[in-house]
């Protein structure tokens, strides 16, 4: 099962608001994101499914949560206790791709257990609180890169 990191991240490395919220709003970045991922099981922590507000359409929305009461309002959402009880979970169904799709907290533990990661190069800076973790670009292989007007998009797999 391949498991692979999607992020936007602005010039000076961040992603966020301890707020919840997204710094920024570009559509062809979230058509992006939502072209890339339909189909396939989001993992994601719980403050960032509290800042989207509901689930995303067209994937089976997965939340971390280290809160053992954690309830939503949503039938087809699962909650896990930890990101590596919601990777078995796809593991277990016979998934053969899955997106970790933050936020900072997320991203910082699933770099190392991630195959690919997909990264949206912002060409501006961000005021914000939550960075994207650093990572030893010399893990990574860059094996694609797109130009899109206010954005690069770099994909990086794994080396071995
Ligand atoms: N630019 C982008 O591509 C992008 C993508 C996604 C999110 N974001 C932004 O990122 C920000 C949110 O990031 P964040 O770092 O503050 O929060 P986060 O990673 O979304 O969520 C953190 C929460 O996840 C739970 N959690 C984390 N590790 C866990 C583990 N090992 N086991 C169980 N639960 C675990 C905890 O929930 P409990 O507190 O409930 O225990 C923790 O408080 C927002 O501003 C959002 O807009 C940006």
């Amino acid at each position: 099962m391949k498991i692979v990191i999607i992020v936007a991240v602005a010039q000076n490395g961040v992603i966020g608001r301890t707020n919840g919220e997204m710094p920024w709003h570009v559509k062809e970045d979230f058509q992006h994101f939502k072209q890339t991922t339909l189909g396939h099981p989001i993992i994601m922590g719980r403050k960032t499914f509290e800042s989207l507000g509901k689930p995303l359409k067209g994937r089976k929305n997965i939340i971390v949560t280290r809160n053992e009461n954690y309830k939503v309002e949503y039938d087809d959402v699962k909650i896990f206790l930890s990101l590596d009880e919601a990777i078995e979970y796809c593991r277990s169904k016979g998934e053969g791709k899955i997106f970790i799709t933050g936020g900072g907290e997320i991203y910082r533990q699933a770099i190392s257990l991630a195959n690919e990661m997909i990264i949206s190069y912002m060409k501006f800076d961000a005021d914000g609180e939550v960075k994207f973790p650093e990572f030893s670009e010399s893990d990574w292989k860059v094996i694609s890169k797109e130009a899109r007007e206010q954005f690069e998009i770099v994909t990086y797999e794994r080396k071995n």
